[in-house]
């Protein structure tokens, strides 16, 4: 990593040596990465290699055994999930999480009275129903369809997918944590979903997407980082992470 001297203003999030073991298993060992304002990073690896484990260490959904978060050049490691939240991360569930009893559009009321927003609109919200409506419309809800009144047991999982992007969204992030948004989808779906992420980034977010379709991923993405067995592997434009004898080692044989 000598290398890459970057700027330190525009580093968004920055993790150091971050390291997380379950039992004798090093689910993340020793991963440093920065994120730049606005950047596409994309993290691949094979099943186990510990994308989760990052995102829930960058959330705070669990705490390194080492290693450090910083966000905005705040050390952040070991905060509360909501206390992150309210910085402006906010992240999707490779499981979806939805509230599956309500309708789709109430599942967004959670996020829509969360302080964070409150405090971004000064209350003044409009209407929450409507503003819930309006965000599963961004996202692909149909607005003649009334599949946005539908409870979330009866949707199938492109909805669901699209709920979990709605639902992160509407907490109005900085950084959105994608984790295989993409998976169990279509490619007819994907290819619909994509031009959400890319009006995102044109509203200046900055983006992390896990990601096993790795084609879409590349199309979109400015940087990949590799991982396997918790460890970063490689790191760089899609081409140059592809051609890394290391990551084609990785992926040979563990991926159908
Ligand atoms: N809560 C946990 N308890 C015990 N082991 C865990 C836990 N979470 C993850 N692991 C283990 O840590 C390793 C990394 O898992 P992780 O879910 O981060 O991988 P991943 O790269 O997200 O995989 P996938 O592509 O399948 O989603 C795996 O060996 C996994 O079994
Ligand atoms: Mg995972």
């Amino acid at each position: 990593m000598g290398g890459d001297r970057i700027e330190k203003a525009s580093i968004l999030l920055a993790g150091s040596d971050l390291a997380k073991s379950f039992g004798g298993v090093r689910a993340v060992s020793g991963v440093s990465f920065q994120l730049r304002e606005g950047e596409l990073l994309g993290i691949i690896g094979p099943n186990g290699s510990g994308k989760t484990t990052l995102v829930n260490l960058i959330t705070g959904f669990l705490k390194p055994d080492a290693g450090r978060v910083h966000y905005r050049g705040r050390d952040i490691t070991g905060w509360a999930p909501y206390k992150i939240v309210g910085l402006g991360i906010a992240r999707t569930f490779q499981m979806v999480r939805p509230f599956y009893q309500l309708p789709a559009y109430k599942n967004l009321v959670v996020p829509l009275y969360s302080p964070r927003v409150k405090a971004m609109t000064g209350g003044k919200y409009g209407e929450r129903d409507s503003v819930a409506l309006d965000l599963l419309e961004e996202v692909g809800f149909e607005r003649d369809s009334y599949v946005s009144y539908k409870v979330a047991s009866s949707l199938p999982q492109g909805y669901l997918k699209r709920l979990e992007l709605a639902k992160s969204m509407a907490l109005r992030p900085d950084l959105l944590i994608l984790d295989e948004l993409f998976s169990g989808l279509s490619l007819a779906e994907v290819a619909s979903i994509v031009p959400i992420i890319e009006k995102l980034r044109y509203q200046g977010k900055t983006i992390i997407m896990i990601e096993h379709r790795l084609k879409e991923l590349f199309r979109i993405a400015d940087r990949i980082m590799v991982l396997n067995y918790g460890e970063k592997i490689a790191e760089g434009s899609s081409d140059q992470v592809m051609e890394s004898e290391a990551v084609k080692k990785a992926y040979l044989g563990s991926e159908t």
